[in-house]
């Protein structure tokens, strides 16, 4: 008995003044105050990986905060499609509006040597957010982080792309105030409003795919849902008929189909999905 009270003693004399024990009225008051944060952040209605920094996506943990959006899970699904392209990793490929930067890190990790991703954004928070992303991953050798609007920062790069990437955004205008608080109030509506229909940037993206990318080229995007895919897929199929081949709308989670016969004409895949905005609730 009297030899563990001197040992508690001397352990005690070894801690250094911040870890020795505070009097239990010193930590009720911070539980207190953690306690009415995490309710504040609970009436806020914030996502929870703003509030922890970080969402788990893929088998990355992707840094977010405030100002750019968070990955969601169904996205996940563009990356596998990258990675059934035929000689990907020797590729250059593009992630138009990288946000967080995940499709890019995470095509980077599955690329060889020789091939690269340009990340782009006309956001700054989303560039500063990349490029953390980036360096946590140890990619810088092979992501190239770009600051401006959609094909704007990829003049030097026409012509050369292997495949073009993108998950823009394409939520009605309209909408917008019916989205459940999380992301409404949020995530940023520069990642979130696509306009008139939710259109505005992917035909934007469609118009210039054929000057970026190289013959035999592959696009994938994400879409809002079935009534934006249909309309794509034959907007492009009338407009572009003998430049664009294996014109798809593939469903989120479903069986995807690999674009085949990548000659001549370039390949565009619409991957099409349903926001699952409950994805990220607090409850
Ligand atoms: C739906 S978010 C996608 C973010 C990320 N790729 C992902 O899947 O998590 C759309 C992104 O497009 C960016 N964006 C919006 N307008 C843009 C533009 N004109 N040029 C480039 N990026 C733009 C937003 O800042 C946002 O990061």
């Amino acid at each position: 008995m009297l030899a563990s009270a001197s040992a508690a003693a001397g352990v005690a004399a070894l801690l250094p003044g911040r870890l020795k024990p505070k009097p239990r009225a010193d930590l009720l008051k911070r539980l207190a105050t953690a306690a009415a944060l995490w309710l504040r952040h609970v009436r806020d209605r914030r996502p929870f990986q703003y509030v922890v920094g970080n969402e788990h996506w893929r088998d990355l943990v992707v840094a977010v905060r405030e100002g750019v959006l968070i990955p969601r899970p169904e996205t996940e699904a563009v990356v596998d499609m990258v990675g059934k392209v035929e000689g990907f990793e020797a590729g250059c490929w593009a992630d138009l509006g990288t946000g967080s930067g995940a499709i890019a890190v995470a095509v980077a990790r599955m690329l060889g040597s020789e091939g690269r991703v340009f990340a782009t954004d006309v956001s700054e928070v989303a560039i500063e957010v990349a490029r953390l992303n980036v360096q946590r991953y140890g990619m810088q050798d092979k992501v190239e982080i770009r600051h401006g609007s959609w094909f704007e920062p990829l003049e030097d790069l026409k012509g050369k792309l292997m495949g073009v990437i993108s998950n823009p955004p394409y939520i009605p205008t309209e909408d917008l105030p019916g989205l459940q608080p999380e992301v409404g109030w949020h995530e940023p509506k520069l990642a979130l409003d696509g306009g008139k229909d939710g259109l505005e940037h992917l035909l934007h993206l469609c118009e210039g795919l054929s000057s970026v990318l190289k013959p035999g080229g592959f696009f994938v995007f994400e879409t809002n849902g079935n009534k934006q895919s249909e309309f794509l897929v034959d907007f492009i199929r009338t407009k572009w008929d003998s430049s664009f081949r294996d014109v798809e709308a593939v469903l989120d989670f479903a069986d995807i189909k690999h674009p085949c016969h990548l000659e001549e004409e370039t390949n565009i895949l619409i991957k099409e999905t349903e926001i699952k905005w409950d994805m990220i609730v607090i409850s």
